[in-house]
């Protein structure tokens, strides 16, 4: 071995032993007759230093010629520190460095690898392996790393198998687009890569494997965001002879343990909410729940009384926002501004300010008396010192505006604190959405997913009201988990192929696989997956999934370390059958 300890590891009573370390030169210092140098690896950093009439001096001429990430092996003895440096572990010592040898020397790094750093985005991740020697940026794989083996020990206890299901597939219909890769034995004919291992997981309660899981790499070729990557990975789970109660309790039980051993928090019960009430109250099907500032429908208060722009809309839906009255004209003009912006896309915003002498000040007040606001401020339940704020229109739009106003109004009131977690499950998801574009219906979740019961009888009159078993778990706003009970029966999953628009024969050459399988003796089944890098970041406090992937691509779905993707060779495009011009 090139070393007896880590860079980590010694302490006040390792003082006198003869010790060796290897790892890289964080930076080296030059005080003329005194020489430190910080060594780092994955455990941490130790100082090492040379003295004139101490050390020999060749020991100091080759320590001075030291550069930035040089990797070093040295071999000296453990001294206690002059003056100590609390901030680290190892402060307290130093090494007196006795042999030196450079092991390999090292360009200049195009960035400092330290804490904060000088790289921006795309710099790093082009030398990505030496952005990964940033303490930072470890930690973060670190804890995948603990979310990963936490995962495997409570599905385990919980008898759960993890079985690996092919990736050179057949498309999944999931709903984003599928990459696919040609296939050279089978000219003109395509794998696609899954976009999740749905099927098979299905395939596997058929065979009766009872408990499935697999932390398993997903592919969607999707418009990237920053909870977002072509390449993903979740944990997929599924289980036989349970009901969406069962699933419910066994993955809360999942997220209470990683809450419990990644971050030492003891996990509350977790709330359900209706998708229908998480639309009404808070205009999305992920609220983030860590404030309340719940949407108030307004249409039977403020209309006919003369404000045409209110008379014309579905829907006039606010919220409160707490102690915001202090706004000045100059912050609420702004926020107008932002809600009119083409990514919220509102056409314009009413406010109504509750002063603190218990006056209220609107910028509707010709259409409303004092005594209307205080009827829709009691609506509110607001205060003085509360400022309330309006969005009128078409109902689906207007709620979804109103999403984004809430969302920024809690940053900006500070309620969205990132180390406050808060847990919901949404239930009941309609089965299915209209498509205008395509002008038929989508399965909401995806085709397998099973409608509950009391609802099929709505599945010809009306499909667009029948609510699925299906479920999505949210933590601070964020999708971290979805799943459903499935369909297991072979004349409900054909239906539910007819409803989508399938032909029977396109049903049948794609998902014959499945409904054959369900001829054979298929158990009720269900589950679940979850986002994992996710729910990395969220344990991390970050929005951004790509810290908490050790390779991501960027923006444009590109790697830019390998440059890829890249064309291949005309070889190669010969081989695999595909014309070129
Ligand atoms: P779903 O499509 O909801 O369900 O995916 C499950 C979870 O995976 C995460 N996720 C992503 N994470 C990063 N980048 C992406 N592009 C991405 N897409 C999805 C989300 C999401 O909640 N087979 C079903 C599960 C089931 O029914 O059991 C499925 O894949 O956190």
């Amino acid at each position: 071995m090139l070393r007896t300890h880590t860079c980590g590891e010694l302490r006040i009573n390792n003082v006198g032993e003869k010790v060796s370390l290897s790892g890289w030169v964080q930076k080296s210092r030059d005080k003329g007759g005194m020489i430190w140098v910080d060594l780092r690896d994955r455990y941490g950093i130790t100082q090492l230093m040379a003295e004139e009439g101490v050390s020999q001096p060749e020991i100091l001429t080759k320590a001075r010629e030291l550069g930035r990430e040089f990797v070093i092996n040295i071999t000296g003895t453990v001294k206690e520190r002059e003056s100590k440096n609390d901030k680290i572990p190892t402060g307290e010592v130093e090494i007196l460095i006795e042999e030196l040898t450079v092991l390999n020397p090292a360009k200049l790094p195009p960035f400092l690898i330290e804490d904060e750093t000088d790289g921006g985005d795309e710099l790093r991740l082009k030398y990505r392996y030496l952005d990964l020697r940033r303490n930072t940026v470890r930690e973060k794989l670190r804890l995948r790393h603990k979310v990963s083996s936490e995962t495997r020990k409570f599905l385990d206890q919980q008898e759960f198998i993890e079985v690996e299901t092919p990736v050179l597939i057949k498309s999944t219909p999931e709903g984003a687009r599928d990459f696919v890769v040609p296939s050279r034995m089978n000219q003109g004919e395509f794998y696609a890569l899954p976009q999740s291992p749905q099927t098979f997981k299905q395939l596997l309660m058929v065979s009766g494997f009872d408990r499935y899981y697999q932390i398993v790499k997903c592919f969607r070729d999707e418009d990237l965001r920053a909870d977002r990557q072509p390449e993903f990975t979740q944990i997929d789970c599924e289980m036989s002879f349970v009901e969406q109660e069962d699933i419910l309790n066994m993955f809360e039980g999942l997220i209470r343990h990683l809450f419990k051993t990644v971050k030492g928090i003891d996990l509350q019960e977790v709330p359900r909410m209706d998708y229908a009430d998480a639309m009404k109250y808070y205009g999305s099907d992920k609220p983030d729940i860590r404030f309340d500032m719940k949407f108030v429908e307004l249409n039977e208060l403020v209309q006919n009384k003369g404000f045409q722009i209110f008379d014309d809309a579905e829907l006039i839906v606010g919220i409160n926002a707490q102690g915001a009255a202090q706004y000045t004209r100059k912050e609420i003009d702004k926020l107008t501004e932002w809600v009119k912006r083409p990514q919220v896309g509102a056409k314009g915003l009413v406010y109504i300010k509750y002063n603190e002498d218990g006056t209220l000040k609107s910028s509707v007040d010709k259409f409303y008396s004092e005594e209307d606001k205080l009827v829709i401020a009691e609506k509110f339940g607001a205060k003085p010192g509360d400022m309330m704020l309006i969005l009128s229109g078409e109902k689906n739009a207007v709620r979804k505006q109103l999403n984004e106003l809430r969302l920024e109004m809690g940053s900006r009131l500070g309620l969205r604190n990132a180390d406050d977690y808060k847990v919901l499950w949404v239930l009941d998801f309609p089965l299915l959405e209209f498509d205008e574009e395509s002008n038929r219906w989508h399965a909401m979740h995806h085709p397998f997913t099973s409608p509950k019961p009391e609802d099929i009888n709505l599945l010809s009159t009306s499909p667009g009201e029948v609510r699925a078993n299906a479920y999505d778990m949210v933590i601070n706003g964020t999708e971290v988990g979805g799943g459903s009970v499935r369909i297991f029966q072979k004349p409900l999953q054909q239906r539910m192929f007819d409803l989508l628009g399938f032909t029977p024969e396109e049903a049948e050459a794609q998902f014959g696989f499945l409904m054959s399988a369900f001829e054979y003796g298929a158990p009720p089944h269900a589950g679940i997956a979850f986002g994992f890098d996710r729910l990395c970041s969220l344990f991390g406090g970050s929005d951004s999934i790509r810290d908490y992937i050790a390779f991501p691509k960027n923006n444009s779905g590109r790697d830019v370390m390998i440059d890829s993707p890249a064309p291949i060779s005309e070889e190669q495009l010969k081989e695999l059958g595909i014309e070129t011009k």
